[in-house]
């Protein structure tokens, strides 16, 4: 049996300009890495703080990728205790490339993870790395202020916020292209409008009513070239009336 692919994943933007929505703190975290490209800035780290779903992750990778920049991540699977970070982090930040030329990007996903847990240091050893980096560092976190006020006078504070449901519709459309899908407009709107700006979860949404098509034909998508013209949008609003807006 093959797994099906995560289209989340599959579509995950590897370029700014594919990044939706959210102009406004993509151009200043472009005008951040402009800072880089004269030398070392006084801000040496960003945050990237918001909701889930909302393309931070996705922007943090398209960034270095679009640089040239060697990415190294930290995740919040990863062990990250206040001397795995320093060990990892800080020599990251502080030793140069074999180019010399070339940047190293630190991304510490779901750092405000730390906060609170049994690392406690690890808010405070990631305000050391910065102190003490070279290089460009990407903190991400859903809230801002589960990060202590010293770490956040250290970065340059980039909001995202919820992708609006006029922007989501258009890339789950660019989706359904892609998978050679035909969805009605109308299932598609209550998927954007049910899923309160969280993109990946409208796209998690979409694959599974499509996938839903596949097995009954009861929701509203289906494939191009099997040429199904009905369109079953009643189903689908009952479907997703009542679903959860977070
Ligand atoms: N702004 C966006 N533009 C394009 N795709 C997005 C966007 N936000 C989320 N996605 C989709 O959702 C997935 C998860 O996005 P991600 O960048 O990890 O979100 P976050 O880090 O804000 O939780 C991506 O792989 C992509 O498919
Ligand atoms: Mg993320």
């Amino acid at each position: 049996m093959t797994i099906a692919q995560d289209w989340a994943e599959k579509y995950r933007p590897t370029k700014l300009a594919d990044v939706v929505g959210n102009n406004k703190p993509l151009q200043a975290l472009r005008d951040w890495e402009e800072e880089w490209e004269h030398g070392v800035p006084e801000k040496k780290a960003a945050i990237l703080s918001g909701p889930a779903g909302v393309g931070k992750t996705s922007a943090a990778h398209a960034l270095g990728n679009e640089m040239g920049w060697e990415i190294i991540e930290m995740n919040a699977s990863d062990q990250r205790t206040a001397g795995i970070i320093e060990k990892v982090a800080g020599s990251a930040s502080r030793m140069s490339t074999l180019t010399g030329i070339q940047k190293r990007l630190i991304i510490l996903d779901e750092a405000d993870n730390m906060h609170g847990s049994a690392d406690r240091g690890g808010t405070r050893a990631i305000t050391n790395v910065i102190k003490k980096s070279n290089q460009p560092i990407i903190l991400i976190a859903n809230d801002l202020y589960a990060l202590s006020s010293t770490l956040r006078s250290h970065c340059v504070n980039i909001k995202f916020n919820s992708i609006p449901q006029r922007s989501i519709l258009p890339a789950l459309k660019k989706i359904c292209k892609m998978e050679g899908i035909i969805c009605g407009t109308g299932v598609l709107e209550k998927i954007a409008e049910n899923t309160g700006g969280d993109l990946r979860s409208a796209i998690k949404d979409l694959q599974a009513t499509a996938t839903d098509k596949k097995r009954n034909r009861s929701c509203g998508c289906h494939h191009s070239r099997k040429g199904y013209k009905g369109i079953y949008f009643q189903s689908t609003y009952q479907r997703f009336q009542g679903q959860r807006s977070r």
